[in-house]
Formats: C-alpha cells, sequence, structure tokens
C-alpha cells in the first residue's frame, strides 16, 4: 500500500456551520474502561449557515449507546454513523433539543486526545479535535455553547472533580460515589472543554481582579507533590496582575484551576478556568528543576493564562486563524516574562529560539504561511511559525504603529470581538480603525512563506560628512514586498553617534515597504558602522558585510544590547564556517575586554556573548552539502581555542561568581543569570582544558546545591569521554531513579553526547525501567533530543541515526500519531546535507512511507518532506 497525500481542507472552502449549539448539558460518569458521557445538545439551524442537507456530527473513536431527539429516540433510518461522525439525515428546520450517548474507554486511549488517563487522572484534551472523541459535536471552533458539566465518580478513585467554569454543587452518590456540578457562563467553542477526576493535592491562594472579583487560584499535582507547586501558583498571581496592568485584562470566573499531569502531547492547554499542564511546566522545587525549568514555567503558566481573553473570550473562526490566538499569546507571555526578567537578556532567548526552530522550518520542505491556506492535519500546524513567527508580526505592529496605538488597537479588538470566533482580518482591522492606517501591505505577513533577506551597503562621503544606507529586501517567493521595521543606528568608535540625523527614521526606526530604499544619514562626523534591526526589529536574515573590527566595535560600542550579542555571534559564526587561527585571537581579545569590563555587571547577558552559535546554526548559514561532522569539529576547535586563551579571565569570573558558603537558591533572573555565567565559564573552560575541566567539573557536581548547578557540571563532563563521565552519569541516575522529570534531563544529556557510541547508549536507555514510549516527556527527552540536538550522530552517514529516529516514529505511530509525526519533523533540512547523508535519509523517509496504515499525522509529515 502506498502512502498517499492525505486530502485538504482549504481556507477558501470555509463556510459557516449549518447548524448551531447554545448550550450543552453533560453528564459524564467516570470509568476506567467504560466511561458514559450523556450530552444534551441544546441545536438550531443557524440562520447565517444553509441549513438544508443532512446534519453530520463529528465523532471519532466512539462507541453510541442513544440518540433521542426532543425526548423520543431516532429511528435507525434516520441516521448513519461511520468513522468520521454521526449523520442524521433529515434534521429539523427549528430549534431541537438532541441527547447522545456514548461511551469511551479513557484507559485504552494512548493518544493522549480526547478523555484518557495518566498515573490514574482523567484528563482530558480537546485542542483541537479532541471533543469529538468523548461525544459526537459540531467540533469547530465557530460553534461556541453554554456548558453545565455534571461529572460522576468512585471517590476513592477521584476524590477530586474538576470542570470549567465554576463549581455549582457537588454531593455523594450512594455509598461510595460522588458528583460536582460545573458551570461556565461563557460560551466557548468544544476546544476549550476539559474535565479533570483523580487523586490530586492543591495549593491555592486568593486574587482580587482590579474589578474587585474574588478568585480562587488552585494549582493541583500529584499527592505529596504540593511542595513544588507554589512556584506556578505564584507565576500565575503574577500573571493575573500584569494582564490587567497592561492590557486591562481581568480574569472573569470565581476559581482558576491548574492541573499538572505526567502523559501529555504539549507543553500545557488553555481551557476555560481548568488549564491542563504537562508536569514538567509545573512542578520545581531547586533539587529537580533548573533555571530554564523556572523560567519556562513561568512563561507557559502566563501563556496559558493569557489565553483566557487571546484565545478565550476571543477564539478563532477556523483553525486556519490558529495565530490569531497563538502568536498574540506568546508575543504577550513574551512581554510579561521580559518585563519579569531582564528585557534585552530575554529578547535574546526568544531569537535564539525562532533561530533554532523556525528558520529552519520556514527555509525546507514544512515551510507555511504564518496563516496557512490549506491543511491536511491540524496538529501539524502547532509550529513555530505559527506560534514563534506569528508572535513576531504582532512585534512588528506594536513598533509599527507605537505602543500608545497598538494598546488602543488590544482595546478595539477585545471590545469588538468579545465572545466572538475571529479572524486575523478582524485582528488588523481593529489597528486600522484606530490609526486610520491601511494595514493591508502589513498583512503580508500573513500570507508570505519563507524568512525574507534584508541586505544593507553603506557607504560614509568624509567631505559631505554623510552616510548612505542602502537597503533591499528579498523574499524566497514571488510577490509585492513585505513591510520590514528596521531599527537602526550608527555606532562611531566611541559609541553611538547621537548627532546624526536621518529623516527617514527620525525614531530610530526605518520602515522599508519598497524592494529597496535608500537612506541618508547627516552630520555623520567620523565612519560609522550601522547597527541594524536593533532588538531584532524583524524576522529577516540580514547580510551585511562588516569586517571583524567593525563587528567587534559594535560588541564594544553599540547602545542596543541585542545588536552587541549579535556581533559577537556574527565574528563567532564566520570562524566557525572558515578558522582562521590570528581572527580567532582577535575575537578572544575583544571578549576579554568585554569581560573585564562588565561580565559582573551583568552577568546573564555575558553568558549569552560566550554562548557560540549552535551547529545547527551554522548548518543553517550554508546552503547546502551540510557535513555536520566539519561543523562540530570547526566550532569544537574555536571554543577550544576561545577556553585556553580566556583562562584566566574565566577563571577570575568563576572565583568571583562562587556562590556564599550556606546561600540559599533564589529562581530570580538575577541569580540565575550569575549561575549562568559561572556554568558558561566552567564549560568553556572545559573545553581548553579537558583534563583540568574534568575535574573542576567534578568538583562543581559534588558541591552543586541545586539542579542548575549540578546539571551544568554534569553537561560539562558529558562532553569529555573517560571514566569519570561514566561513574557521574551512574550516580546521577541512581541519585533520580524515582524522579522522572529529572532522569528526562539526564536522557537527553546523554542522547545529545556527539559520539559513537551515543546510539548503543539510547538503545540501552529505552530498557531503562523509568522509559516508557507511552509517555511523551521520555520519548522526547530521550528520541527528541537525539534527533534535534545531537546533529553529528542523527546525521550519521551510515544511517544509523535516521534509523533509530525512524524506527521511533514507526514504532509510536498508531499509539500516538500526535508524538511521531512531531518527532518525524526532525527530517524537516534533510535534503541540505551532503550526499551520502542525503541518501541515507531518503531511504530512512521511503521507508516509514512503506508501511501500511499511516495515521494522517506522519503521512502528512512524511509526504511534505519527500515532496
Ligand atoms: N493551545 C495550546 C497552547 O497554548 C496548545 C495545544 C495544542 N494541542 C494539540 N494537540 N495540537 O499552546
Ligand atoms: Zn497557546
Amino acid at each position: 500500500m502506498r502512502t498517499e497525500t492525505p486530502p485538504l481542507i482549504r481556507l477558501e472552502d470555509y463556510r459557516p456551520s449549518a447548524f448551531l449549539i447554545d448550550r450543552v448539558n453533560l453528564d459524564i460518569v467516570l470509568d476506567p474502561h467504560a466511561t458514559r458521557i450523556t450530552a444534551d445538545l441544546a441545536l438550531r439551524p443557524n440562520p447565517a449557515g444553509a441549513p438544508d442537507g443532512p446534519l453530520h456530527l463529528d465523532g471519532d473513536d466512539l462507541t453510541l449507546v442513544g440518540l433521542d431527539l426532543d425526548g423520543a429516540p431516532v429511528p435507525g433510518a434516520d441516521y448513519a454513523v461511520d468513522a468520521s461522525g454521526l449523520t442524521l439525515h433529515r434534521p429539523p428546520r427549528r430549534p431541537f433539543m438532541l441527547r447522545v450517548v456514548t461511551e469511551v474507554d479513557p484507559t485504552a486511549n494512548t493518544k493522549l486526545m480526547g478523555l484518557y488517563r495518566t498515573d490514574g487522572v482523567y484528563c482530558t484534551q480537546c485542542e483541537a479535535d479532541g471533543f469529538r472523541r468523548i461525544t459526537y459535536f459540531l467540533d469547530r471552533p465557530d460553534v461556541m455553547a453554554v456548558y453545565t458539566t455534571r461529572i460522576e465518580a468512585r471517590r476513592e478513585e477521584a476524590p477530586v472533580l474538576l470542570g470549567n467554569g465554576n463549581p455549582v454543587e457537588a454531593g455523594p452518590v450512594g455509598e461510595d460515589r460522588h458528583y460536582a456540578v460545573w458551570h461556565d457562563p461563557h460560551p466557548k467553542p468544544a476546544y476549550l472543554f476539559a474535565v479533570v477526576g483523580g487523586r490530586l493535592g492543591k495549593v491555592e491562594a486568593p486574587f482580587r481582579t482590579m474589578e474587585g472579583r474574588d478568585v480562587t487560584c488552585a494549582v493541583y499535582v500529584e499527592p505529596g507533590r504540593e511542595d513544588r507547586a507554589g512556584y506556578a501558583l505564584d507565576a500565575v498571581i503574577r500573571s493575573m496582575q500584569w494582564d490587567e496592568r497592561a492590557f486591562g485584562r481581568a480574569y472573569d470566573l470565581d476559581v482558576f484551576n491548574v492541573v499538572a499531569v505526567s502523559a501529555f502531547n504539549m507543553g500545557a492547554m488553555e481551557n476555560k478556568g481548568l488549564n491542563i499542564f504537562n508536569d514538567k511546566y509545573v512542578l520545581a522545587v531547586p533539587e529537580t528543576a533548573t533555571d530554564a525549568d523556572y523560567a519556562n514555567i513561568e512563561a507557559i503558566i502566563a501563556h496559558e493564562y493569557f489565553h483566557n481573553w487571546s484565545g478565550n473570550r476571543v477564539t478563532c473562526r477556523d483553525w486556519f486563524q490558529l495565530c490569531l490566538k497563538e502568536g498574540l499569546t506568546v508575543f504577550r507571555d513574551q512581554e510579561f516574562s521580559s518585563d519579569m526578567r531582564s528585557r534585552p537578556v530575554h529578547r535574546i532567548g526568544e531569537v535564539r529560539s525562532l533561530r533554532a526552530r523556525q528558520f529552519p522550518e520556514d527555509a525546507g520542505p514544512l515551510r507555511h504561511p504564518v496563516r496557512p491556506n490549506a491543511y491536511a492535519e491540524i496538529n501539524n500546524f502547532y509550529t513555530a511559525t505559527v506560534y514563534d513567527k506569528g508572535a513576531e508580526i504582532v512585534r512588528m505592529l506594536r513598533t509599527l504603529i507605537g505602543p500608545a496605538a497598538f494598546r488602543a488597537g488590544m482595546d478595539r479588538y477585545f471590545a469588538d470581538n468579545d465572545g466572538r470566533a475571529a479572524t486575523v482580518e478582524d485582528f488588523l482591522a481593529a489597528f486600522a480603525t484606530v490609526t486610520g492606517r491601511d494595514l493591508s501591505a502589513f498583512a503580508r505577513w500573513y500570507e508570505r512563506p519563507g524568512t525574507p533577506r534584508l541586505s544593507a551597503q553603506g557607504a560614509y562621503d568624509a567631505a559631505a560628512r554623510r552616510y548612505t544606507l542602502h537597503l533591499a529586501q528579498a523574499l524566497p517567493t514571488e510577490g509585492p514586498p513585505l513591510v520590514i521595521p528596521v531599527a537602526l543606528g550608527l555606532v562611531g568608535a566611541g559609541g553611538p553617534l547621537d548627532g546624526a540625523t536621518c529623516a527617514s527614521a527620525a525614531d530610530g526606526v526605518f520602515i522599508l515597504d519598497r524592494i529597496e530604499a535608500e537612506l541618508v544619514f547627516e552630520n555623520v562626523t567620523e565612519e560609522p558602522v550601522p547597527s541594524l534591526l536593533r532588538d531584532f526589529s524583524a524576522p529577516v536574515r540580514l547580510d551585511l558585510a562588516l569586517s571583524d573590527a567593525q563587528r567587534l566595535r559594535l560588541l564594544a560600542r553599540d547602545s542596543d544590547p541585542f545588536n552587541r550579542w549579535q556581533a559577537a555571534q556574527d565574528v563567532a559564526l564566520r570562524l566557525i564556517l572558515a578558522p582562521d587561527a590570528a581572527r580567532t585571537d582577535a575575537f578572544a581579545e575583544a571578549l576579554g575586554t568585554f569581560l573585564d569590563g562588565e561580565a559582573l555587571a551583568d552577568p546573564a547577558f555575558a553568558a549569552l556573548v560566550l554562548a557560540l552559535p549552535t551547529e545547527a546554526e551554522a548548518a543553517d548559514a550554508l546552503s547546502g552539502d551540510i557535513d555536520p561532522d566539519a561543523i562540530h569539529r570547526a566550532r569544537h576547535a574555536l571554543r577550544a581555542h576561545l577556553g585556553r586563551a580566556l583562562a584566566p579571565r574565566l577563571t577570575r569570573i568563576d572565583a568571583a561568581l562562587a556562590p556564599a558558603e550556606g546561600a540559599s537558591y533564589s529562581p530570580d533572573a538575577a541569580s540565575a543569570g550569575r549561575r549562568a555565567l559561572r556554568n558558561a565559564a566552567l564549560d568553556l573552560m572545559a573545553a581548553g582544558d579537558p583534563q583540568a575541566g574534568a575535574a573542576l567539573a567534578t568538583r562543581r557536581l559534588d558541591a552543586a546545591t541545586n539542579m542548575t548547578d549540578r546539571l551544568a557540571a554534569l553537561a560539562t563532563i558529558a562532553q569529555i569521554p573517560g571514566e569519570a563521565r561514566e561513574a557521574a552519569l551512574a550516580s546521577f541516575g541512581e541519585r533520580y531513579a524515582h524522579e522522572p522529570l529529572v532522569l528526562d534531563k539526564w536522557f537527553a544529556l546523554q542522547a545529545t553526547i556527539p559520539e559513537e557510541g551515543t546510539l548503543a547508549r539510547i538503545a540501552a536507555l529505552k530498557g531503562h525501567p523509568a522509559f516508557a514510549m507511552t509517555n511523551p516527556n521520555r520519548v522526547r527527552a530521550l528520541i527528541g533530543s537525539f534527533s534535534m540536538g545531537n546533529p553529528t550522530q542523527f546525521a550519521r552517514a551510515d544511517g544509523s541515526g535516521f534509523a533509530l529516529v525512524a524506527d521511533t516514529v514507526k514504532a509510536l505511530d498508531s499509539a500516538n500519531p500526535q508524538i511521531a509525526a512531531r518527532l518525524l519533523t526532525a527530517f524537516g533540512s534533510w535534503r541540505r546535507l551532503e550526499k551520502n547523508r542525503r541518501q541515507a535519509a531518503a531511504e530512512m523517509l521511503n521507508g516509514i512511507k512503506a508501511v501500511p496504515g499511516l495515521s494522517r499525522d506522519v503521512a502528512d509529515i512524511l509526504v511534505r518532506t519527500l515532496k
């Protein structure tokens, strides 16, 4: 059997639903194998639709137990059930009640979509299309209903019963059962529905909104882990405060619940009033969580909370509009984190992840517009492009119209679309209305795939004290130009040339809305170095030919922290792609001066300057015939050279940042920054002198009092082959044998060792008692980290690295197609590899293609990757 292109759903085919559902009353009787759902649906023809045909309700993997229309059983001849759902042949042309009784087996639900069990806890995931795995329904985001949910269970099995909205009633049922009723007054699409039932511990805190509403916020976790939920709870409260202050958005229910579960396909889910989280993004104590974990928890708690307005109160008309809620909400969580932490440091992190995940996607076969116009499987479109490039578009919009107009436009968007399922056009219309501007050219960002190139060339006329800058944009696809905000300035030998003026960039931002443009700066007193795309003002690739010396001037003198960091990255990248000892010495000297001057003043920033571009970034800079081994060798040699040259400085930093005896751990950004720099120094020292480095890292490992330092030391040791490494890995594994989230770090660390032996290591770790193919976090830690974070071993010329991932995809596909498809995206850049590796990858991909009965998820990724 051949894998065919799965059928496409197209934006242009969007039609309003023929019927609407205004109210949903659910009665859910939880049972491990036979959960029974009685759904009373208040249906009516949609005046905006065309309700003359049959009524098709979506359904997936359901057992239909009963079907009544206005209280009378529907005769068998009046309906049909197939794999896609239930069809009523002649639905009434008036409002009517439909009672649908279904049965599902949550224990057998390995797809983790719909109702499933994880560690004995019942939970749901309905986005994008999981509600149809609970009952037959119009499972589309523009059908919005008010839900009342009664949940019943054995008290012993599920003492905690949670639903959307507010709790209204609870009580016993007979001897050993109980129930709870939840009512959500806010109309919502089915993808925001959720229930939870299980044995759970909780921490809670009160919050009073600016509107005077008293809210109880709670975080539910596995009993006994309550001490690990405090940071997440605090992040909830801070998110609520921030959304009021920054966007004027208040919470709108009496309770806000967050539940952590161990098996979850994604990061978390914004179900109305009942967010469900991957426990990795909730649980944290210093002994088990790193600084990065704390930052992620803060960001994801905020992200899901912010969806309450950008996603829930205003939702998406259809799934093509996914960026409407995701891009906007990522932008909002980025702003929140920037306010909570160091803004420039956070911005650099955002851009690093954009370049690591979104740029390659936009350059490869899985490329798609931020608003796709067709999809085969929507779950494959929760991508870096929709999320992160989507956020960049919102950021550019703010740059374009200014912060005050942006805020006014957001207010307008919320006011005009509250309670509605909206589109990208509705979003832009709000800003067009408040500014009176035509945003139709700007809107092209949503339609055009690919990363634009921005090229720049400058010329200085000393006599006229004039600097002329020529800018041009190019896109990989045909079409009119994009609107690119270019934040910029000129930097002289002593710092920014503040006396220089440019009429077309008065406030430091030039809007490039043509293919090319020429900017003239007057009163330029010396030959400047241009600092372009300050704060990364647009998601483009910049082509600007500067010498190392010019770049190092930016590192030393620019006022824009982002471009200071970028300058060091650019020099390092060129040295990876074209090694040169003399230039490396000059780079080391500049880094030394930088470290002497300000490493201790802003350690978090200094740590980023010391972090060289990744191997993937280096590969991304090449157009083809990538040899990951050559990149790895070159990057490693550069690190070793810098480590030797900077050794005395690194030793001083190491000593200066040593924590005080008995100091307790705090996850705040400043403390995290000191740890980051000290650990970056350790790692660079070890690259310069592996033997001394291994010894120092071993002492650090023993002295560590928190997971950040312990894992950093172990990561340094893991790069240095030998007995010490094996002993350190073994003892870490024993120490945390009963901490799955810590073992995930341990799996990932071993999976990313850039050595031959890693494949055998992974094979052995698959047999580790804590590893389970049924838990997505375990699979991502061991196999996902390998495919995304170990370029030399994943893309081995003998194909064995590809085979490991391909075999996992095949093994996982029927049980959990979403995770299988996600893993498969690691092959996205296969065509750019050198010939042998490319051939090996093609063979693997075709091997998957030959498997009969592939899921739509995997088939979709596969077909696009091979196209
Ligand atoms: N809406 C969730 C978020 O905030 C993502 C859920 C996606 N789930 C899925 N199965 N596609 O990012
Ligand atoms: Zn989201």
